[in-house]
C-alpha cells in the first residue's frame, strides 16, 4: 500500500513521525514543495495548482493508493477539488482541531495559530462561529505570517521567533487561554517556545493522531491494512533544512531533489 503525502516543507512531517509508529506494512512517499513554500500566504488558486500537480506527480510516478493532504492550507484550498477530481483515491485532510480543543478548554477561552489561508478558508469560518454560538467560547485566532520561513530555516528558538510569537501570543495570554489549537503542521515545531511565551502549561491540539487515524480506518475499510514494516521515501521540490529533517525524523531518512513534478 502506497502513501503519498505532502506539505509546503518541513510541516508534514510532524505527521509522517505519527504515520511511521502506527501504520503497518505501508510506503509512504512524502514531497515537501519548498519551492513553493510558504503556502498560508498565496492565492487559493495558487495553492489548488500546487496541490493538483503533486497530486499528479504522486500518482503517475508513484502510483498511490492513499494521499494524505498534510497540510492545512492546502486542505483548506483544495481537498473539495482533489476530491472530486480523483474519486477512486483514498484522501485524508488535515483541519484545525477547534472541537477537541473547546472541549479540552477549561477557561473556555480557546486560540487558534494558523497561517491567513487556513483562517480566512470557508469552511473553518463557518465551523468556528457555529461553535462559539453552540459552545459559548472565545476563540483567539491569530495568523502567523512569517512563522513558517522561520521554522524551515530551523529557527524555531531564535530571539526573532520569540519576538514574533510574543506580539501573536499576548492578547491570548492576557485573555487567559489555556489550550491552542496549532493549525499548521509546521506549528508543533515551535510548540516549547509557544508554551514558554504564555508563561504557563499549555494544551495542544495537533492533528497528526487525528489524521492518522483517519487514515487508518479508510485504509481497513478498503481492506488495505496488513503487517510489515512501514518504509519511507522523502522528496523535496526545494532546498530543505536537512538539519531540521533529523531533527523531526532522526537520522535514518534522507532527502531526494525533485527537478520536476511532470
Ligand atoms: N504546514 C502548512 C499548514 O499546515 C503550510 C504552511 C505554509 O506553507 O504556509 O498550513
Amino acid at each position: 500500500m502506497k502513501v503519498g503525502v505532502f506539505d509546503s516543507g518541513l510541516g508534514g512531517l510532524t505527521i509522517v513521525r505519527t504515520m511511521l509508529e502506527k501504520l503497518q506494512s505501508a510506503e509512504i512517499i512524502y514531497v515537501a514543495d519548498t519551492a513553493n513554500a510558504p503556502y498560508g500566504e498565496k492565492t487559493k488558486e495558487q495553492i489548488l495548482a500546487f496541490s493538483i500537480a503533486i497530486t499528479e506527480y504522486l500518482i503517475s510516478h508513484h502510483r498511490i493508493d492513499a494521499l494524505v493532504v498534510a497540510c492545512n492550507t492546502a486542505t483548506s484550498a483544495a481537498i473539495s477539488e482533489l476530491r472530486e477530481k480523483y474519486p477512486d483515491l483514498i484522501i485524508v485532510g488535515t483541519e484545525p482541531g477547534l472541537k477537541p480543543a473547546i472541549s479540552h478548554s477549561v477557561s473556555k477561552n480557546v486560540g487558534v495559530l494558523a497561517t491567513p489561508a487556513t483562517l480566512n478558508g470557508e469552511k473553518y469560518k463557518a465551523l468556528v462561529s457555529m461553535l462559539c454560538e453552540h459552545y459559548h467560547v472565545r476563540v483567539f485566532e491569530q495568523p502567523c505570517p512569517g512563522l513558517v520561513q522561520q521554522i524551515e530555516s530551523g529557527d524555531t528558538d531564535t530571539p526573532k521567533t520569540l519576538e514574533m510569537l510574543e506580539g501573536w501570543l499576548k492578547p491570548m495570554r492576557d485573555a487567559n487561554v489555556d489550550t491552542i489549537v496549532l493549525g499548521c503542521t509546521h506549528y508543533p515545531l515551535v510548540k516549547n517556545a509557544i508554551e514558554r511565551v504564555m508563561g504557563r502549561p499549555i494544551t495542544f491540539v495537533e492533528s497528526a493522531e487525528g489524521v492518522t487515524n483517519r487514515l487508518l480506518c479508510l485504509l481497513e475499510q478498503k481492506g488495505e491494512a496488513s503487517d510489515g514494516e512501514t518504509t519511507l521515501k522523502l522528496f523535496a521540490t526545494g532546498p530543505i533544512e536537512t538539519g531540521m529533517v533529523k531533527n523531526i525524523l532522526g537520522e535514518k531518512f534522507s532527502v531526494a531533489m525533485i527537478n520536476s513534478l511532470d
